[in-house]
This record gives C-alpha cells, sequence and structure tokens, in this order.
C-alpha cells in the first residue's frame, strides 16, 4: 500500500479525513475540525500523504513564522543579529496503522523539501518546531533539529541543513 500513498496539498473535497487516527486527540482533532477553516483564512497550509482514494496516512502544516535571536543557542547565534524569519511545521502525524515504515521521515523530508524550496523566494532562515513531548523532541533530534533556549521543545534546523537533508534523500 505504501507505494500508492501520494503527496499533495490538503483538499477537504477530496481527503477522507474522518477515520484518520494518530494516537494523539489533539492533532486528529486538528485535522478533522480546524485545518480546513485554517487554510481558508491562510493561516497555515497542510499537506497530506494518501492513499488513491483519499484516506490520509499522515499529513503536516506549515506556516511563516519567526524566532527572536535571544531563544538561538551559543553557537548559532551569528546567525543573525534580529529576528529570523523560519518556517513553522505547526503538526505532524502518521496515522497507527501507517507507522514504522518511514512514513514520519517522509513527511518531514517533504515539509523540508517545500520550506527549502520556498526560502528561495520568500527568505526563511531555519525550520522551527514545537514538539508535542519528549517522543516527539527525540523525533525531531534524530534529524538534526536543536531546542532553542526558551523551551526544550521549541526546536530549530537551520535553512542550510533542512537543504542537505533534502538533497541527501535523493527528492
Ligand atoms: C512521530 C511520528 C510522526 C513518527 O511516524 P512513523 O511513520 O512511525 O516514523 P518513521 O517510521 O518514519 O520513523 C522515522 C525514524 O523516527 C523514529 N521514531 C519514530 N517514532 C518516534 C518517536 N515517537 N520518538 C522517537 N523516534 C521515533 C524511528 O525509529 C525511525 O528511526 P530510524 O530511521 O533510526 O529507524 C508518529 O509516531 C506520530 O504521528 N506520532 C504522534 C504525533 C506526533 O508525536 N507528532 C510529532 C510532533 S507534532
Amino acid at each position: 500500500m505504501r507505494d500508492e500513498l501520494r503527496f499533495g496539498p490538503f483538499d477537504k473535497s477530496k481527503h477522507d479525513r474522518g477515520n484518520f487516527d494518530c494516537g494523539v486527540d489533539a492533532l486528529n482533532d486538528y485535522l478533522k475540525t480546524k485545518l480546513g477553516q485554517h487554510s481558508k483564512k491562510s493561516l497555515t497550509r497542510g499537506y497530506v500523504l494518501a492513499t488513491p482514494d483519499g484516506r490520509i496516512a499522515g499529513y503536516f502544516t506549515l506556516s511563516a513564522s519567526r524566532i527572536t535571536v535571544n531563544v538561538i543557542p551559543d553557537g548559532h547565534g551569528s546567525l543573525a543579529k534580529m529576528p529570523l524569519p523560519t518556517t513553522l511545521i505547526g503538526r505532524l502525524a502518521v496515522d497507527q496503522s501507517f507507522r514504522g515504515q518511514g512514513l514520519g521521515a517522509a513527511l518531514l523530508v517533504h515539509a523540508l523539501k517545500i520550506a527549502v524550496e520556498i526560502s528561495e523566494t520568500i527568505a526563511s532562515a531555519a525550520i522551527e518546531v514545537d514538539a508535542k513531548d519528549e517522543a516527539s523532541r527525540s523525533f525531531y533530534a534524530k534529524y538534526g533539529f536543536e531546542s532553542l533556549t526558551d523551551d526544550r521543545l521549541h526546536m530549530y534546523l537551520p535553512m542550510a541543513t533542512a537543504r542537505e537533508l533534502v538533497e541527501q534523500s535523493g527528492k
């Protein structure tokens, strides 16, 4: 079934959200009740990995954001002397029945690819995420995300590193 999955922008007329279950109520409810409205208001953009008949195996959201310089750890402080424009991965989740097949990693790389491409047109210096808990923090840390200094679960990845990951993935 994995070979049949395709990435695309979330479209509530095409995608079946009703049965999505990643095990986290807030992320299930967001997909089912908020993403459509938030897309319409241009607060976020949603992307899904779905079967040909529209079943959602995973999704993520992207928005423009920014972080202040004083939350960047020492060593990366030279990245900028003013607030950094970022691309925020607001949510990222895989349905429980599709877990452990590399789809979380595929979603993340796809999100990075979009962010890297868009950063050529509208500057963005890093990817930002708010990890939900320690488990998701360690998921993002695997790919090089580091904690910002305001909150261990608030993480970032320089855009140059995101570009390298995308190139390494061959996507
Ligand atoms: C985190 C999540 C997206 C991973 O999805 P997945 O499809 O099972 O992940 P993958 O199969 O692509 O695994 C990729 C790597 O991450 C690791 N990983 C998977 N889930 C993990 C977790 N919860 N914590 C830490 N590492 C994890 C895997 O071991 C794998 O590592 P490997 O390449 O060294 O084997 C999924 O468990 C999920 O949706 N969780 C609930 C929502 C959530 O926490 N979202 C993230 C923050 S909002």
